[in-house]
């Protein structure tokens, strides 16, 4: 690790602008740059063991077999794959990815799945079934989210997630301000705290995206989200909450300028769309986020989250149809015949909104509210925890997404110490910290104490061994400290290579 290290005390000693500036002009000189890749292969080589456990355990196949397998001996072997996986998140040691995890009621969605897995949106003549679940899905999301509390006709479609959610709105906003406003260079104005998902809109669909710093609460700074507003912005963004620190962005201020500015509001509740309307109704501090709010002009809410339904759908909302348009694809010119599609895909899986209008019909409205007081409680008494534990303190004021951090240990290395206790947590950084995202695993019995305990017995650990460095406390630490977008970068996507890497 010691050009990292040592980078780490060059770097340390500059502004971050300066810094970056300084570090891509050393590593353009070719002997730093070798030195500097060979590093990051010896990172990559280092936690390879950790990305592919199965090497040598299970058949790999980099081609196809000569002739197939028999069924059951691949239906074996998947099993046992799967067993070695299940186990974390059944125990509740995942943070987020997870969200109900009960068997009964992954047996059932997998029921519903089985029957409709031929399901294809995309001809609806063959499976009217999808239009009518998907219909359903948005229609049931926006009386949730306070569409029947306004005059306005909320409607929106299902899609693969969050992020696709995020992607479609962003795209609506851009065509609809080329096309009514004549907006050559859009821009959009969120939160730094906002989700990656906007990053990846911006880039796209050459959407400038204008990252506004948040309070020392971690919530948007209202007065600077307004300040950064041009005349090209086409949509401002909110989060409730986001999900670095689990913390809900002050929508109702946010929303009431965008819709002074006649310029649309995204409130991304990707991760709170299922959570909120009930914690609200059980009586914890909401603030309004939703339809409710008249500049609220869309919404993303993940049904793959706390919907409870299998991952791959989530809905985005639209306070009327005509935005909903903008998203649409269609043509005319088509060899192919005339074609249209809501979304980015072309053929879409009708099972699993299937699944998702039976998760969501089967939870009711009692389901979801059991579920979110079981979380709320969980959360609480881990926020309890985490707050009594010396050195932690826990960032804003978050109700189930708990982000801590410490001035007196190395987070990430407590971080590493919990992931050999079997916790799989989020690294964040800007600022260093951790984050439990709290799911319905958690609630099982003895998870949360044995979260706070291990917890603290990490934080133990790392204070009376601070030389100790673990596999992935530098790999954080040096994305969190290096102002080198394009070596961490670099770094990121030489990780996405190595999960494409078949086993040898
Ligand atoms: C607030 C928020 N927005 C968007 C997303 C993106 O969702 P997905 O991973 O389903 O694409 C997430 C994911 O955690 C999120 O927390």
């Amino acid at each position: 690790m010691g050009i990292e290290k040592n980078a780490q005390k060059l770097m340390g000693l500059f502004p971050d602008r300066v810094a970056g500036w300084l570090f891509d002009r050393i590593k353009g000189i070719p002997l730093v740059k070798k030195a500097i890749y060979r590093e990051l292969d010896a990172m990559l080589d280092d936690i390879r063991d950790m990305v592919k456990p199965y090497t040598g355990k299970f058949p790999a196949f980099s081609r196809l077999p000569g002739s197939g397998l028999e069924k059951d001996n691949i239906l074996s072997m998947m099993t046992a794959i799967s067993e070695c996986e299940s186990s974390k998140w059944e125990d509740g040691y995942v943070s987020g990815a997870v969200y109900h995890g009960d068997r009964g009621h992954i047996d059932f969605l997998n029921r519903v799945y089985a029957l409709n897995s031929q399901s294809n949106p995309l001809h609806s003549d063959v499976w009217p079934s999808a239009a009518k679940y998907e219909a359903e899905i948005v229609s049931m999301t926006a009386a949730m989210l306070g569409a029947d509390k306004t005059p306005d006709p909320v409607c929106g479609v299902v899609s693969s997630g969050g992020t696709e959610s995020i992607l479609l709105a962003m795209k609506a906003y851009r065509d609809r301000a080329i096309e009514t406003k004549g907006i050559r260079h859009p821009e959009m104005v969120v939160p730094v705290s906002a989700h990656a998902a906007f990053d990846k809109a911006a880039l796209y669909f050459g959407i400038r995206i204008i990252h506004v710093p948040v309070t020392s609460d971690f919530i948007a700074d209202v007065a600077a989200m307004k300040r950064a507003v041009t005349k090209n912005t086409i949509v401002m963004v909110g989060s409730s909450p986001c999900f670095p620190h689990g913390v809900i962005d002050p929508i109702e201020e946010l929303s009431a300028f965008a819709a002074k500015k006649k310029i649309g509001f995204h409130t991304d509740a990707c991760l709170g769309g299922f959570m909120l309307p009930w914690a609200e109704k059980l009586g914890y501090p909401v603030p309004p986020y939703d339809f409710r709010l008249d500049g609220v002009t869309s919404m993303s809410a993940d049904t793959h989250k706390y919907g409870y339904a299998a991952k791959g759908t989530s809905v985005v909302l639209y306070r009327n149809p005509e935005l909903r348009r903008f998203q649409y694809f269609s043509t005319t010119e088509w060899p192919g015949g005339l074609y249209f599609s809501p979304t980015f895909a072309g053929s879409r899986p009708g099972a699993l909104s299937a699944a998702c209008w039976a998760a969501m019909v089967s939870m009711g409205e009692k389901g979801y509210l059991d579920a979110a007081k079981r979380i709320l409680s969980t959360a609480d008494r881990i926020k309890k925890g985490i707050s009594e534990i010396n050195g932690i303190k826990i960032l804003g004021n978050p109700l189930w997404v708990i982000a801590f951090a410490s001035d007196t240990v190395d987070i990430y290395h407590v971080m590493e110490r919990m992931g050999e206790a079997g916790w799989v947590l989020n690294g964040l950084h800007r600022p260093s910290c951790v984050h439990v995202c709290v799911t319905l695993p958690h609630t099982r019995p003895g998870v949360a104490d044995r979260f706070v305990q291990d917890l603290a017995g990490a934080v133990d650990h790392v204070r009376a061994n601070p030389s100790e460095t673990g596999r992935m406390a530098p790999v954080y630490g040096m994305a969190a400290t290096l102002p080198v977008r394009e070596l961490v970068g670099d770094m990121l996507e030489r990780y996405i290579d190595l999960l494409y890497e078949v086993d040898p």
